[in-house]
């Protein structure tokens, strides 16, 4: 890859490392950066050109380093600032490239600039965060958290509400003012000069809030629901064309923006070059169409067809200006081979399928870490076993309620953060080789069957596939520029679709079942028939049917 381009984002493959749960090299139960260090061979080895981190800097971890304490220091049960210059320059040495999470949307109430900010009124960090009085002695408006209760916490000192989206450990900065604009920036100078090669931006279209912060609407819920007035709120373009000109311009990095809330024709103004914002944005709408109007933790089944219109939709939207990502999996959402796979019977055959639809699409796909080995959704037995600040949140607030702790566990069971966050299965070792000591989070009582030491050890296996795809993608220049066009669209099963690029033509066909699905139409029949196979996850096909779970790929000229 010419990363002298200043589109190889567009070429690459990301792989999201969390590194608390990856790999522990001190034996203390936690993961740490020298475990990633020893881990950088494999993962050079799955092709990947980029490694994201989640946070890794000094944090209490209410939210698992989601809450920063300190931007310029590493997280003690971490490592050190040496160990990530040499993680840096060892990932560098093998071509691979690092980008850091940032996020300023909020800090840690133990950061510096809150401990000042609360302790008067007069104090010059004050307004780095959003301070209000009572309203009619309560809170200043109706929001929600996003980790349940109320989004402002009384503080006594001062007599005065702070707003905070997340826990009440996570206060909202305040973007409106310019000091604190200005030190992000140099903080984000001062990770970009150690020579790393981008960032994730955490929930980046929630840093401008509407004046008068508004009431929301209640849904028949505890609180209101204020996302209308902080997701891609009126300042937000100005903010990120700023932070472009004071921190980003002059290095050639990947930027990617988490927005949840965000359109495509957001997605367009946030990631077209011409407007130098951002290269691309992580859209939500894809990962919400599992979940009924209560939202989230009111699970329903997916219906295929809404996940192929959403998907064609940022498809064609983001085709000529802008850029897509791609992902299935993150640390915030359940494993994928669980939530819209079969993780029994056709887990290798699901995940591979999975794999296949996503890869080929246009965009830069993300990987998470235990994806390319198929790793599941858990259940743990007990509450105490979850560790996840919203989960727990939930919990509590739902129990209160009088909620069934069945019914509450059952939807943690398919939504909850920890499906993705119990530690990396390596091998069948105790706690799965992750670690020597106790691990923080209890492992997944699969791993002695689903680890990378068995996955590498098949012939065929989901690491392989994985390898195939991402090198389509470095071979065959139409994965990264063809054009998107769904077929099939209202097929309750298949998910098929073609890219073209001038005269080629790729021919995607996944089946999303465990039935065998007849393929009825011409058109895609004469496809098959002139092509040749690219990847299938089964060795031989019929192809008129497709196979339980099958994905092919065809090309033709
Ligand atoms: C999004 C992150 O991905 C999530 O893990 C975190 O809890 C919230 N933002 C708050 O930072």
């Amino acid at each position: 890859m010419n990363t002298n381009d200043n589109n190889w984002w567009k070429k690459s493959v990301v792989y999201q490392i969390y590194p608390r749960s990856f790999m522990d090299a001190n034996g203390d139960g936690i993961g740490d950066l020298n475990g990633i260090i020893e881990k950088l061979d494999y993962l050079a080895s799955l092709g990947i050109d980029v490694i994201w981190l989640s946070p890794i800097y000094d944090s209490p971890n209410d939210d698992n380093g989601y809450d920063i304490r300190d931007y310029y220091s590493i997280m003690k049960e971490f490592g050190t600032m040496a160990e990530f210059d040499r993680l840096l320059e060892e990932a560098h040495s093998r071509g691979l490239k690092i980008i850091m999470d940032l996020v300023v949307n909020h800090t840690s109430d133990e950061h510096e600039w809150f401990k000042q900010s609360r302790s008067s009124k007069d104090n010059p960090y004050r307004d780095y965060y959003i301070w209000k009085p009572a309203v009619s002695g309560k809170a200043p408006n109706n929001w929600g958290s996003i980790f349940s209760g109320p989004a402002w916490e009384y503080d006594e000192t001062t007599d005065e509400y702070y707003l905070h989206l997340f826990s009440k450990k996570q206060p909202d900065l305040n973007w409106e003012n310019k000091h604190l604009r200005q030190d992000i920036y140099k903080m984000m100078r001062f990770w970009l000069n150690k020579g790393i090669d981008g960032f994730r931006m955490d929930v980046i279209n929630f840093i401008s809030k509407a004046p008068g912060l508004p009431d929301g609407p209640t849904h028949g819920g505890l609180y209101g629901d204020g996302s209308s007035f902080f997701m891609n709120g009126p300042k937000i373009h100005e903010y990120l064309k700023e932070m472009n000109e004071e921190a980003l311009a002059g290095y050639n990095v990947l930027t990617v923006g988490e927005m949840p809330g965000a359109s495509p024709e957001d997605a367009i103004l946030y990631t077209d070059p011409v407007n130098k914002e951002l290269n691309m944005i992580f859209t939500f709408e894809h990962m919400d169409l599992d979940s009924g109007a209560g939202g989230k933790w009111d699970v329903k089944p997916l219906h295929l067809p809404d996940l192929k219109a959403n998907l064609a939709k940022w498809q064609t939207s983001l085709n000529e200006r802008g850029w897509n990502s791609l992902y299935w999996n993150n640390h915030d959402q359940p494993r994928v081979v669980s939530r819209f796979g079969n993780d029994t019977q056709y887990r290798t055959l699901s995940a591979k399928m999975l794999a296949t639809c996503l890869h080929m699409m246009k965009g830069t796909p993300y990987i998470y870490q235990g994806e390319e080995i198929g790793m599941t959704n858990v259940q743990f037995s007990s509450i105490q076993q979850y560790k996840d600040v919203e989960t727990l949140n939930m919990y509590h607030e739902k129990a209160v309620l009088g909620v069934e702790k069945e019914t509450i566990l059952n939807s943690i069971y398919i939504k909850g953060r920890d499906n993705a966050r119990t530690p990396m299965q390596w091998d069948n070792r105790e706690h799965a080789g992750f670690t020597t000591g106790t691990p923080w989070i209890d492992v997944n009582s699969r791993y002695p069957d689903i680890n990378v030491q068995n996955t590498l050890a098949e012939d065929s296996s989901i690491f392989t596939h994985y390898q195939q795809l991402i090198s389509l993608r470095k071979t065959l220049e139409i994965v990264t520029n063809g054009t998107f066009k769904l077929l099939l669209s209202d097929h309750p099963s298949i998910f098929a679709y073609e890219r073209i690029d001038k005269s080629e033509q790729l021919l995607v066909l996944c089946n999303f079942s465990e039935e065998p699905q007849q393929i009825e139409d011409d058109y895609v029949m004469a496809a098959i028939q002139k092509g040749k196979l690219l990847i299938s996850n089964y060795s031989s096909q019929t192809k008129q049917t497709l196979q339980p779970y099958e994905s092919s790929v065809y090309y033709h000229i």
